[in-house]
């Protein structure tokens, strides 16, 4: 029999099921996969074929603002978000997991400074600004890897962004998914910067979701993933621990090209690039062959995240003027300084 999300729901916060404010709030920062997850095990409960890892996006993400309400409403970025789109459909049946008693309800703010939906996982750092701020609101007192499990629930790549740095989610072999959790790395690079370029922030055509899925069903080339995400997660590992930023960005830039080849090869097939996302890739190789060591990778939409470092980024602001620019360690680096 199948385990359900309402299973692991009890499991982990067994009767801590009254809340104990009356409103909490918690933020999130987005993630980037540089290794990705791209296929399910188990679709009800977000349980991965591979695992993967990802850097946290420091200042940008997800504050999710949760408060006992009379009414049931979901707030995205100060407009009311209406009852029969897919997000609001989402969110409240994660919602379901949790309420105490069938006419508890909730009204749910959140903001973001990320386009939504545009393959920039905002679902990630939304479920998991909305999962921490959860534990404050019921006490639950969770640890960050069961943080992590109910994370993933809402949605896959929501389990990194419990953390920030590097993070890496282990795949995990159990039927009820309790060993998949993600955990943080203890490589710092603050000189790592990441640079945003929009193509196009409209909402995509297919979600990542039913994405991956037909590609599960129906790629030819699926069985050959697990063990390329595999060998690419060794190799980032290795080039993270000797900061050898050439090995970390072609790896990187290989991954997400295999993940976009899986879909390329679906029935029927899927393609996330527009005419501006080749013209940039190419940009990006023109740059690199010219001696710039700059790399990019893509997820479920048209828009790339480059990746450089500190050192190249004027350089690189010059060529791509729209670019916006994460220093993913920025917070650490404060620190350090202090
Ligand atoms: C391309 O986490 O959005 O960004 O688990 O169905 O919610 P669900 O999928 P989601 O998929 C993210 C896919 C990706 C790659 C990645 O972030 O690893």
């Amino acid at each position: 029999m199948n385990i359900t999300r309402e299973k692991v729901v009890s499991t982990l916060i067994k009767d801590k099921r009254v809340p104990q404010l009356e409103t909490a709030s918690a933020f999130a920062s987005t993630n980037i996969a540089l290794c990705k997850y791209w296929g399910k095990r188990d679709i009800e409960l977000n349980l991965p074929m591979t695992s993967s890892l990802s850097v946290s996006m420091g200042e940008l993400g997800a504050s999710t603002k949760i408060s006992l309400s009379g009414t049931e409403e979901i707030w995205l970025n100060g407009e009311a978000v209406s009852t029969n789109t897919l997000f609001y459909q989402r969110l409240i049946e994660f919602f379901d997991l949790f309420r105490p008693t069938a006419d508890t309800k909730f009204k749910i703010e959140t903001d973001t400074n990320i386009p939504v939906a545009a393959g920039l996982a905002s679902s990630a750092c939304g479920f998991a600004a909305t999962v921490k701020a959860l534990d404050k609101l019921f006490a639950w007192e969770q640890s960050d890897s069961h943080l992590s499990i109910l994370a993933r629930l809402g949605s896959g790549s929501a389990c990194r962004s419990i953390y920030d740095g590097f993070v890496l989610w282990n795949a995990g072999i159990a039927k009820d998914g309790m060993d998949s959790y993600a955990e943080d790395l203890e490589y710092v690079w603050p000189e790592l910067r990441v640079g945003i370029l929009l193509v196009d922030s409209k909402q995509k055509s297919i979600s990542s979701r039913d994405a991956m899925q037909a590609t599960v069903e129906t790629c030819p080339y699926y069985k050959l993933w697990p063990e390329t995400v595999n060998k690419a997660i060794k190799v980032v590992d290795e080039a993270l621990e000797q900061r050898d930023f050439w090995a970390l960005g072609t790896t990187a830039e290989a991954n997400s090209l295999a993940m976009h080849a899986l879909m390329l090869a679906t029935t029927p097939p899927i393609i996330y690039s527009q005419g501006g996302t080749l013209e940039l890739m190419q940009k990006v190789w023109r740059l690199r062959a010219e001696g710039l060591p700059v790399f990019f990778t893509q997820d479920a939409g048209p828009n790339l995240k480059l990746l450089f470092l500190q050192k190249d980024e004027e350089k690189l602001k010059e060529q791509f003027a729209q670019m916006r620019v994460v220093a993913p360690f920025a917070k650490v680096k404060e620190s350090t300084h202090v």
